[in-house]
């Protein structure tokens, strides 16, 4: 069964109301491109993000949501908010919330469960650190996380994996494809039937490598970081999907 590709753009921590431009600058590459294209901006402009690409071939998505649908958590959003305010998907577990955040498996699963309860499609990040990878547990450690992390019966919903070496991040390294095609085959082979999950490959997604990892088997996209905040930067890396 073929998978769409997916081309995320996470923005973190960044962007200001005046840094909407970057849609307009993304929507001809997205309107041409075969996958789907998807950015991910900080909560504050998301309601104007989704309002500003509304008509274009660009999806919005959260960074995190909580697990419940409302109550007494100050400063928190729920995966019902982001769907209110025009987010399809939201990113989940990624490295910075569980290492600034405490986020346990177990936690991510929960919101997971509730993203997928609100009708969004959650992205859960998995990936290993310097250190499991330098004592040859890369895989180990993802297989762990990847089922703490999973809702129950993954197979009846939409959800997208992404591997994201925690080394890799914003670090300039990328993963061998060798490495990523590893790991990737073996997030593939943990994964139920049908195998319709799209698995995304982040970790310094550029313009320079994004061809040579999109090409790669069982990579279906990337989780871009500091490449997406620059449309130049990620209209090339929408344009390497299937060249
Ligand atoms: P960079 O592309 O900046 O390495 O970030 C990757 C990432 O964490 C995307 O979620």
């Amino acid at each position: 069964m073929p998978r769409t590709a997916l081309i995320a753009g996470n923005w973190k921590m960044n962007g200001l109301a005046g840094d909407l431009g970057f849609f307009g600058e993304v929507a001809r590459a997205a309107a041409d491109s075969p996958a789907d294209i998807l950015v991910c901006p900080p909560a504050t402009l998301l309601a104007l993000a989704a309002k500003t690409c509304s008509g274009t071939a660009i999806s919005v998505g959260g960074q995190d949501c909580h697990a419940r649908e409302s109550g007494a958590h100050t400063g928190d959003i729920s995966a019902v908010m982001l769907r209110d305010a025009g987010a399809d998907y939201v990113i989940l577990g990624h490295s910075e919330r569980r290492a600034d955040h405490g986020e346990s498996d177990a936690i991510v699963r929960s919101k997971a469960e509730a993203a997928l309860a609100a009708g969004l499609i959650p992205i859960i990040c998995v990936g290993e650190t310097q250190a499991e990878r330098e004592s040859g547990q890369a895989e180990t450690v993802v297989a762990r996380q990847l089922a703490g992390s999973l809702p129950e019966n993954p197979q009846k919903m939409e959800l997208v994996i992404a591997y994201e070496p925690v080394w890799a991040i914003g670090t300039g390294l990328t993963a061998s494809e060798a490495d990523v095609a590893e790991i990737h085959a073996a997030i593939r082979k943990r994964l139920p039937e049908p195998l319709t999950t799209r698995i995304l490959y982040g970790g310094s997604v550029k313009p320079a490598n994004a061809e040579s990892l999109l090409s790669l088997a069982d990579v279906d996209g990337a989780l871009v970081g500091g490449a997406s905040l620059k449309a130049s930067d990620f209209t090339s890396i929408i344009g390497a999907v299937g060249r």
